[in-house]
């Protein structure tokens, strides 16, 4: 099977693992204890900062770190001001940007932009928010403010509210939280989940079970006083009263998000979620913290930002160590070695599946083909690796035994990736020479 080779850089929170986050927080307290000890530890590199969206924190937070770091930095702030408003594809321009700084930090519109562009450049790439996809280094901004007050993450709840559908933070933070072992409920605005089988994967991977909670206070957020709570496997459930699920006694952290109206997201009936004055009373809040990945709307009023659990001010402030940190480790690995990043497949483009069925994937614009990636354990599901999106595969043939079975067949489990020859028909697959192996 032809693979593309492994991408550099850092596109997706799925690419953390717990020893690498551990170590990676240890380092930004060493940085943030003794900034002078690193201040020219990047003299003589070039750090580029290519944002195709807006950005106050994520943009200046970078460049405040290069700086810092004695590295000098070139930027496309605005895309109408570079050649992409040309209509240079984005392989372009990253392969030429790539010829011109040691890192690149891109942010694009499009689910899976900084995968692509860093199959396109010789120099790694970050992703400082694609699409509705991801945002990962915002995850470690997060998960660093959250260690600070906490210490660790493990007994600690979490809930994530708001745009979840379309909020890249919200859907990068889930893989960090539960990588690191922290319960988390995930609380949608009505309409405004993430999409089927997300949850499900993130939740294979940390070893984690989604179980029901509830609380009177959730039926404001999500129209439901009953929520999922994602826990590890094994944590022992608290003790039942009577019918229903356990009703959920405190949140040691809720994470609001805003809605994405640039996305096309639409709050039902006009009505979005948010902290309202008498939350903060409700002994669920109360040692809870409030961080927000701002910019915010009227989903948190500045009438709680002097609120002792008020932490999203300090989680904005923390962005330029936490984003220097990640410079150390992809640039100066000599002497900033890390656990390893989980590499994410760049995927396999053959066979051709047909077009990526997210329209807000970085295929459809640029016009190439999506290539395919497998993932899970019980059930093989087969994803755009450019935007994770799940592609409608329905059978999957042995490439080596040539039987073909339906996707959900104990015996797909069995064939090693490098065999995997996926198919939208069994009719295809037939055609192809493929004999039926039976489910
Ligand atoms: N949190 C965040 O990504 O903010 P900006 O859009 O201002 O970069």
């Amino acid at each position: 099977m032809p693979l593309l080779p492994v991408l550099e850089g850092l596109h997706s929170a799925e690419a953390f693992d717990p020893a690498f986050l551990q170590a990676f927080l240890d380092r930004v307290r060493r940085l943030e204890v003794d900034p002078d000890g690193f201040r020219d530890s990047l003299r003589g590199r070039i750090v580029a900062t290519v944002f195709e969206e807006p950005s106050t924190r994520t943009r200046l937070s970078f460049e405040a770190a290069a700086h810092r770091l004695g590295a000098g930095v070139i930027t496309v702030a605005d895309p109408k001001t570079s050649s992409r408003a040309k209509g240079e594809s984005l392989r372009d321009s990253a392969r030429i940007i790539g010829g011109y700084a040691d890192l690149i930090v891109w942010r694009h519109p499009c689910d899976g932009a900084s995968r692509l562009a860093a199959q396109a450049a010789a120099v790694p790439v970050v992703n400082a928010g694609d699409g509705r996809l991801g945002h990962p280094t915002q995850t470690l901004v997060d998960l660093y403010t959250l260690n600070q007050a906490w210490g660790g993450f493990e007994g600690r709840t979490v809930g994530i509210l708001g745009d979840l559908a379309f909020g890249r933070t919200a859907r990068s933070l889930l893989w960090g939280l539960t990588l690191l072992g922290a319960r988390v409920v995930a609380l949608p605005a009505p309409g405004l989940d993430w999409e089927a089988g997300f949850e499900d994967r993130v939740a294979e991977r940390a070893g984690y079970r989604t179980v029901r909670v509830s609380h009177p206070m959730f039926r404001s957020w999500t129209g439901s006083e009953e929520a999922r709570l994602l826990e590890p496997r094994g944590v022992r459930q608290g003790t039942l009263f009577g019918d229903g699920p356990p009703r959920l006694e405190r949140l040691d952290a809720l994470y609001l998000t805003r809605l994405q109206e640039e996305r096309g997201a639409v709050a039902e009936r006009g009505v979005y979620p948010g902290l309202r004055p008498w939350q903060l009373e409700d002994p669920l809040l109360a040692d809870c913290l409030f961080l927000h990945p701002l910019p915010r709307r009227g989903e948190l009023p500045e009438s709680v930002d002097e609120d002792r659990r008020a932490r999203y001010f300090e989680q904005a402030r923390n962005g330029p160590v936490v984003r220097a940190a990640l410079f150390l480790a992809l640039l100066r690995p000599d002497s900033w070695q890390l656990p390893p990043l989980v590499s994410l497949p760049a995927g396999s483009p053959e066979p051709d599946l047909g077009p990526c069925p997210n329209p807000g994937c970085i295929t459809r614009s640029e016009g190439i083909r999506a290539p395919w990636r497998v993932a899970g354990r019980r059930h093989r599901v087969f994803l755009c690796a450019y935007c994770d999106t799940r592609i409608p595969v329905e059978y999957v043939g042995c490439r080596s035994s040539r039987r073909v079975h339906p996707l959900h067949s104990p015996a797909v489990l069995q064939i090693r990736p490098e065999n995997l020859r996926p198919y939208r028909s069994r009719d295809e697959a037939l055609a192809d020479g493929y004999v039926w192996g039976g489910g």
